[in-house]
């Protein structure tokens, strides 16, 4: 109690700057969808914090996806909801939404065009321009330098997620919501993208939600994991005890 009162006289003093914000990033709260009547998430409740990543492992089937996909409103809950820095996600216009949680998905997803068309397509769809500088800065740094003019149906598939990722990152996400984003690739590319999300994850400190069958994937990424099964949280904490749960339930 004493330390809480003496930090905010602090915080006080420091011009005005405000005590950190108590939040975390992103938390959700009683999260439930159910299609006809047949429940696919229910009572989901999580948090992540400033620049931590939390793996979601489970069976195919479980939920995985859906879930990643009611954090940004792709689908709408039947229950519950989500806060992002403490403001309910119903009140925030889904356009905005996305741009703060940016998503990964297993196979990329691009526009046919150009690799260039891929990344001015946020920005201008706010009605912003994105610089000739930051978008070379942005290929350069996810490996594709020269590659702006490129037609995105020709590229391998290591190079179409490394453009889904820049295409993400030209919007500056708080989130990223990743689902499975190197499970499609050959083994090589795989290693390559791995690195490169895991670099770009810790260089702007974004906060993550990583699906991933693979638990030493999920050990690579995170401390802290969430095991769904059918829809349901039914263990959270560090990997080592949750990638074991399904065969020693405590
Ligand atoms: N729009 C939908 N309507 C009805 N059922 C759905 C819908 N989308 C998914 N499901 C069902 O919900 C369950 C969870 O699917 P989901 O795709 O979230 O699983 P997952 O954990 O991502 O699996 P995988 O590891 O195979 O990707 C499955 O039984 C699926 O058939
Ligand atoms: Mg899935």
């Amino acid at each position: 109690m004493h330390l809480h009162s003496r930090f905010e006289a602090d915080a006080a003093h420091a011009g005005g700057r405000q005590p950190a914000n108590p939040e975390p990033i992103l938390r959700a709260e009683r999260l439930s969808r159910s299609v006809d009547g047949r429940p696919l998430i229910e009572d989901v409740s999580f948090a992540i914090e400033r620049a931590e990543v939390l793996a979601v492992i489970g069976a195919s089937g479980a939920g995985k996806t859906s879930l990643l996909r009611l954090l940004n409103r792709l689908d709408e809950p039947t229950g519950g909801t989500v806060f992002l820095n403490g403001r309910d996600y119903r009140s925030i216009a889904p356009a905005e939404l996305r741009r703060r949680l940016g998503m990964l998905l297993q196979q990329p997803f691009l526009f046919p065009g150009t690799v260039a068309q891929n990344l001015e397509f946020g920005p201008s769809s706010r009605g912003e321009e994105l610089s000739v500088g930051q978008l070379d800065r942005t290929l350069e740094r996810v490996g594709l330098k020269g590659y702006a003019d490129r037609d995105v149906r020709r590229l391998s598939g290591g190079e179409a997620q490394r453009v889904s990722l820049a295409r993400t990152l030209v919007n500056a996400p708080d989130v990223l919501l990743l689902d499975e984003p190197t499970s499609a690739l050959d083994e090589a590319s795989r290693r390559d993208v791995e690195q490169l999300i895991c670099d770009i994850i810790a260089e702007r400190q974004l906060s993550c939600l990583f699906v991933t069958h693979d638990h030493e994937q999920a050990a690579r990424f995170a401390e802290r994991a969430l095991r769904l099964e059918s829809g349901r949280v039914v263990a959270t904490g560090p990997i080592s005890e949750i990638s074991h749960a399904g065969q020693n339930p405590r």
